[in-house]
């Protein structure tokens, strides 16, 4: 399946659209899927040909072993409709790459590189039309990939689905959210899946955040899990502070998501000539920062959230709120860039955007 391209892949088109009955002023996160599915099956230890079908229920067993053992990864992508209507697959290589980090930590078979990227190619063309045209909208895409086979015992399967579901998508917060770090639960520690964007991790936080979101707050911010000392990130995010006027962010470990959104706003800060600073922010230092008025901004990065403002971060208890989101904060100026460089706006520099035209 190398060197395939997108074209060569086999597509069954549905005969009803679901197109007409969506409100793209009203998108709510995740709530509504395109028209057609990509399906690719590894069995016999290779990857067979993948094949674009309409979107729907697929049958499997209880017996089969993601649902047990929990090999389970997915990615999260977006599509941008550009200002002169082509579709833009922003940094489909850089999730290849995640997508391939998770997949080996989870002990199943990684996908060649191109190979991943021409699916995506093919399933956007289809559905090009649920590639939303309104301010703040993207087409969401979903590649996920878990073990199918048969079993029972504790083992490693041998046989996998990889699909990529897509969806029009608005905005993941609608306001400047309130965060709790947490102190006594723990997303993942150093040397485990933290770093994986497989499934566990995200239903291993749904408690904590339930009891969070119970307290008033929107998401947990993580801390490290020796010590609850340094901050990780936030679960469906990676996060930054300005504090002085730079622009900090926890350095990446084995525990952090390696964040697509994270590297962008970075590379794109540097360019600015903002200070920047990839290291350890404990939990002592932020509410300092607090006291001393010297923190100015707080947010998350991530390919959903996009730059979601922190208007309030609780720590020990104690509630510190952030000033008002001035005009010309970083935040804005990093996230308006990048949405500029999406939409065609201004020059793609990195090759970050993968054109469908
Ligand atoms: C993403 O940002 O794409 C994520 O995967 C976070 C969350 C929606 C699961």
């Amino acid at each position: 399946m190398r060197f395939m391209n997108p074209a060569s892949i086999p597509v069954t088109r549905t005969n009803q659209s679901r197109l007409a009955e969506i409100d793209f002023n009203r998108l709510e996160f995740g709530k509504n899927i395109s028209d057609h599915m990509l399906l690719c099956a590894w069995r016999n230890g290779k990857w067979h040909m993948p094949e674009i079908v309409p979107y729907g229920p697929i049958s499997f067993t209880p017996a089969m072993l993601a649902l047990h053992y929990g090999q389970a990864v997915f990615e999260g992508m977006k599509a941008f409709r550009m200002k002169e209507g082509s579709i833009n697959l922003f940094r489909p290589y850089k999730h290849a790459e995640r997508f391939n980090q998770s997949l080996k930590r989870m002990a199943m078979p990684v996908l060649d590189e191109d190979f991943f990227v021409n699916c995506l190619h093919a399933l956007v063309d289809v559905d090009r039309a649920w590639v939303p045209r309104e301010e703040g909208s993207s087409l969401y895409i979903r590649p996920v990939a878990f073990a199918t086979e048969e079993r029972l015992g504790l083992k490693v399967s041998e046989e996998y689905l990889f699909a990529i579901l897509t969806g029009p998508v608005g905005p993941y917060f609608n306001k400047p959210i309130r965060v709790k770090v947490e102190d006594h639960y723990v997303r993942a520690a150093e040397g485990g899946t933290g770093y994986a964007k497989c499934a566990g991790n995200y239903g291993g936080a749904f408690y904590p955040t339930q009891l969070a979101r119970e307290a008033g707050y929107d998401q947990v911010l993580w801390t490290d899990a020796r010590e609850h000392k340094f901050i990780d990130e936030s679960g469906a995010m990676n996060v930054m502070f300005v504090i002085n006027g730079k622009l900090i962010t926890p350095q990446l470990t084995t525990a952090i998501l390696d964040g697509v959104t994270r590297d962008s706003i970075l590379t794109l800060a540097r360019e600015e000539g903002i200070s920047v600073e990839e290291r350890k922010i404990s939990v002592e230092e932020l509410a300092e920062a607090f006291k001393h008025g010297t923190i100015t901004e707080a947010f998350g990065v991530g390919t959903a959230a996009v730059v979601a403002p922190i208007a309030v971060v609780s720590v020990h208890g104690r509630d510190y709120t952030l000033p008002p989101l001035q005009t010309g904060s970083v935040q804005e100026r990093l996230k308006s860039k990048l949405h500029a460089i999406r939409l065609g706006y201004e020059p793609d520099r990195h090759g970050w955007n993968y054109i469908i035209k």
